[in-house]
């Protein structure tokens, strides 16, 4: 029983990690990605704009495992009703490993 649960939490926090700590070359490529998809007319990393601040959205999410995924479902599908009344519109261009780069990146933002 005991190694079972050992298991899980390893497993969670390799998950974790690798949620919380992109590769440097990842962040740079997906930092790329934002400027070229217009991310950036309607966020910032620090102040809210048009959409929520990339720190809050890492703070909202930072115990959220899932929180890869349902950011990535987010930018690629468009979001609406969970940070206010603005909606974000879909991003249908982008690959699902784009999406999922960027979801990384911003919960790696950091104040
Ligand atoms: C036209 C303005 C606009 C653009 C362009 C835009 N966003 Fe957003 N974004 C928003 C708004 C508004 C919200 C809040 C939506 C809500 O309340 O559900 C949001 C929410 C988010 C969230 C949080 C989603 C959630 O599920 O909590 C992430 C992450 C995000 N945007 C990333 C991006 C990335 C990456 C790009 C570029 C590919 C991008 N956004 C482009 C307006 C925009």
């Amino acid at each position: 029983m005991r190694s079972v649960h050992f298991l899980t939490l390893g497993l969670l926090l390799a998950g974790a990690a690798a949620q919380a700590t992109p590769a440097a070359g990842d962040l740079a490529a997906a930092a790329d990605l934002a400027k070229a998809n217009g991310c950036y007319s309607c966020h910032s990393a620090a102040e809210k704009i048009v959409g929520p601040a990339f720190v809050s959205v890492a703070d909202k999410y930072a115990s959220d495992k899932d929180a890869v995924a349902s950011l990535a479902q987010s930018i690629q599908m468009g979001s609406k009703g969970k940070w206010g009344r603005a909606a974000m519109p879909a991003h249908p261009s982008l690959s699902a490993g784009d999406v999922k780069l960027l979801a990384a990146w911003v919960l790696a933002t950091r104040p």
